[in-house]
Order: structure tokens, then sequence, then C-alpha cells
């Protein structure tokens, strides 16, 4: 099945979820509706209200709460955006100036706050506990993940298994609340619930380490943001740890001035980039995606084969071939 296929299957809720967008950022406060309207028409993939969406259908879930529980994710997916951008000095995301280049950081950081809190004020009206819990333990590991990440920047020696740590929390968690909820609020049994968990968990950090391949690979027209953040950031992802683990120590000074620098120059980035290619740092971490992705679709097996599955199925491949 084609990604275009997959969106033809949820287009009539995804509709009904960018509807919900716009009713729940209706705020007296003009900065709040400004900066908001700004960051969520500025496009986006939509990729968790995908999954949520995707995930309710082959779930067989028969109710309305998927289109409330596809906004909230999509909230703290933007809640988090806004904050990442400030805590990453980014200037540009989906294809526009980022809201703190445009506003400020202050801004930013608040309606941010606003979004996260809306996310769960919207969660508490739909009046399942279950599901509250899962969020509220999700943003609260997401918060570890970026702080952990934080804490380990400019940190050449950091490991795999920190870097999947962080990309775990960070990322991956929210994607596995996307899937797990669906079940929860269908009421399937434990062993559905935890496939579907983990199918989002490993399509989650696939996805990241897409990202991570992306920063180096792509170009900003194509990616809506800038490339090189990260290692301009002092940010150490999988194509770098691999790298320096396998360069020579002339090789590994380049790398670790690079990444302690305040700025980074095209001409450094160039040399970390041909690092990379040479140890094939790209290879490796997208080998690393394809063993997730084929773990992902493994969990799958928990479920009948139909479309549904095979649209899920197909979430994954496009997960490892996206290039923007
Ligand atoms: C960006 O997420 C942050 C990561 C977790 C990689 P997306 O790539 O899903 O961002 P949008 O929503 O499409 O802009
Ligand atoms: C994802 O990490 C951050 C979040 C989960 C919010 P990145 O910092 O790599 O995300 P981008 O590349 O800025 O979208
Ligand atoms: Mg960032
Ligand atoms: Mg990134």
């Amino acid at each position: 099945m084609q990604i275009q296929e997959v969106l033809a299957l949820i287009r009539e809720d995804m509709h009904r979820v960018e509807e919900e967008f716009r009713r729940n950022l209706l705020s007296d406060v003009y900065l709040i509706k400004r900066v908001g309207e700004y960051i969520l028409n500025s496009g986006g993939k939509r990729f968790r209200p995908l999954m949520v969406l995707l995930a309710s259908r082959l779930c067989g879930y028969g109710g309305q709460l998927h289109i409330p529980f596809a906004v909230v994710v999509e909230f703290i997916h933007t809640a988090t955006l806004l904050h990442d951008d400030v805590v990453d000095n980014a200037t540009l995301r989906r294809g526009s100036p980022s809201a703190n280049a445009i506003w400020g950081n202050g801004p930013s950081v608040l309606v941010g706050d606003y979004l996260l809190s809306k996310a769960f004020s919207i969660t508490v009206a739909q009046g399942d506990l279950r599901v509250l819990s899962i969020l509220s333990d999700t943003t609260t590991r997401m918060a570890e993940g970026e702080v952990l990440q934080l804490i380990k920047r400019s940190d050449v020696n950091a490991t795999e298994e920190e870097y999947l740590h962080v990309i775990t929390n960070k990322t991956a968690i929210l994607f596995s609340a996307c899937c797990r909820i669906p079940a929860v609020i269908t009421g399937l049994s434990e062993e559905k619930e935890d496939a579907l968990a983990s199918y989002g968990m490993s399509i989650g950090i696939a996805y990241q380490l897409m990202d991570d391949c992306l920063d180096y690979t792509s170009r900003a027209e194509d990616l809506g943001k800038s490339v090189g953040n990260d290692l301009k950031e002092g940010k150490v992802t999988l194509p770098l740890i691999k790298t320096y683990r396998d360069a020579t120590e002339e090789e590994k000074r380049i790398i670790r001035d690079a990444v302690e620098a305040e700025d980074v120059d095209s001409e450094t980035l160039n040399k970390v980039l041909a690092l990379i290619r040479k140890y094939g740092g790209i290879e490796y971490t997208l080998e690393f995606a394809k063993g997730y992705i084929n773990k992902a679709k493994n969990c799958l097996e928990h479920f009948e084969p139909n479309t549904e599955r095979a649209a899920l199925s197909a979430v994954a491949d496009y997960v490892i071939e996206r290039t923007s």
C-alpha cells in the first residue's frame, strides 16, 4: 500500500481533527491565537494524529474519542517543537521562520505551555483516567528526554545506549502513546494494547533516527528546517557517535572541535560530513532504523490481516523512506 492510500483512509477524520485544532485555539489572548495558529497553519506532517486515527481503525473503535485524542497528541508535539526550537536556537520550522525567530523566546515558551495545558484540559474533558495517566507519563518522560539531551550536549563520548535512551524518551514515547490509546479506549486485550504500544515505540525510535540522518543529508528546502543544526548545537547523534568511535585520533579532534565550537561554519560542517561519509555513519544509522521498522511490523502480527494492518505496515515503510 502506498502512503497516499493510507492518507485517503483517514482523510475525513483528519479533516475533523484540523477543525478541532482551530476551535481549541480560540483564546481571548491575542498572542496565543496568533502564535498557535501560525505554527499549526505552517504545515507539519501530522504524523502523530495519523497514528491515532489509523490505530483506532485497526482496533475497530466505534466511538468519537479518537478525534480529541488526535488533537491532543498534535498539541503536545507542537508544544515540544516550540520549546525545542528555543533550546536548539532554530530559526526555521516547517518551511517558515520559527516562532522564536519571529516573536522571540518568551512567547514561544509561554504559548508552548498553553498548548500543553490545553492538551491536558481536552484529555480531562474526555473522562478517561487511563488515557490521562498514559499522557501524563508520556509528557513527563519527554521532558526527561529533552533535559537528558541537554546534559549530554557536546559530549562526544556519549554512548549508543545513552543516545537511544534520549530518543526513546523525547520522541518514541509519544508515538507509543498514540498507538496505545486507541487500544485503551476500545477496551482491547492487554496483549493487543502492548503490541500497539511497542509498534509505536519502534516507529518512534526509527523516526528520530531518520530525523538525525536527515539533519546531515537533506536540504533545508526539502526538510523545512535548517540542516547541520545538530552539529551546531553540539547534539551528538548516532551518525556522529559511530563516526567518532571509528575515527583516527586526528579525525576525533576535528569532530570534538566542531561539537564544542560556538559556531560551525560550512567548511567545518563539510569536514565532519566527509568523516561521516568515510565511516558510513548514515548507513549505520539507517540499518538501525530498519531494524526497528522490522520490529514494528512484527508487532502487527497480533492483529488479523486487513486494510488497516496493511496501512500501518505502509506507515512503517514510509518512516525510513521519507526525505522530508
Ligand atoms: C519533528 O517532528 C521532531 C522529531 C521528533 C523528529 P516531525 O518531523 O514529525 O515534525 P512536523 O510535525 O512534521 O513538523
Ligand atoms: C526532536 O528532536 C525534539 C522533540 C521531540 C521535540 P530534534 O531537535 O532533532 O527535532 P527537530 O530536528 O528540531 O525537529
Ligand atoms: Mg530541534
Ligand atoms: Mg532533528
